[in-house]
């Protein structure tokens, strides 16, 4: 998979992407991850990425036209240009396993009172990270990228690990246990060390779906309607 993150400060990314599971995925070829200075895109001798919005008010607004002529260079057929925003699809699981068989992700990052409304013209979707702010795109861009490069198989050492974390199976995972057997009187459940493996299974589907129901009984209830 291909992904090209375009912003105004790369190091912010930089810094992720050289640290973070995605080195692994790179270094082995299955990934190729580029971050791009939207600054690269500018004309003007002060490489300008915002202005004062139209119609006056409080903060600053990203131009288009860096970021339109960024995408034109860096859009292929394959591509899917995202721009994280509050406005956009809520991101889960579900949505990052639609991504996985994606080609090439563009993620454009925007900063301020947001990227200028015309950008909706150069753009295939937008994702939002939930109902909160944050300061700008990165984090979601690198949120979106992690989450979806983790499922690619050989990108983290045991793709069966990934398969079964939560909202895999619409559920919440159970909880897991290492050693030592007892910290400070709190001993491990007794069947995890007990070498039976179909009994160990049991728990863990046990302990899943109480969790579930008891933190999260919307995805129950979403379950059910599946049904
Ligand atoms: C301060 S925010 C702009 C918020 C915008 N004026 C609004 O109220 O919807 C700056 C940038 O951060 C990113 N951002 C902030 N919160 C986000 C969220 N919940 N999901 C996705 N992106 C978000 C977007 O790229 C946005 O353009």
């Amino acid at each position: 998979m291909k992904i090209d993150i375009i912003t105004a400060l790369p190091e912010l990314v930089t810094g992720w992407v050289d640290n973070s599971i995605l080195r692994i995925g790179t270094s082995k070829n299955l990934l190729d991850i580029r971050v791009h200075d939207l600054r690269d895109w500018t004309s003007d001798k002060h490489r300008t990425v915002d202005d004062s919005p139209y119609g006056g008010g409080p903060g600053m607004v990203m131009k288009v036209e860096p970021f339109a002529k960024a995408i034109r260079d860096l859009r292929t057929k394959d591509s899917v240009v995202i721009m994280p925003s509050p406005e956009g699809d809520v991101y889960d699981q579900s949505v990052a396993r639609s991504l996985l068989t994606e080609k090439h992700l563009i993620f454009i990052c925007g900063h301020y009172k947001g990227i200028d409304g015309r950008i909706s013209n150069y753009i295939d979707r937008m994702i939002s990270a939930g109902d909160f702010i944050l300061t700008g795109g990165e984090l979601v861009a690198a949120m979106i990228s992690d989450s979806v490069c983790r499922l690619i198989p050989g990108v983290i050492s045991d793709i069966g690990s990934a398969n079964s974390d939560s909202f895999e199976n619409g559920l919440l995972d159970c909880d897991y246990f290492t050693r030592p057997p007892v910290f400070e009187d709190h001993a491990v459940p007794k069947v995890l060390i007990s070498g039976n493996h179909k009994a160990i299974e049991n728990w863990r589907k046990q302990d899943s779906l109480e969790k579930t129901a008891q933190k999260r009984p919307d995805l129950i209830k979403k379950l059910k309607n599946k049904k």
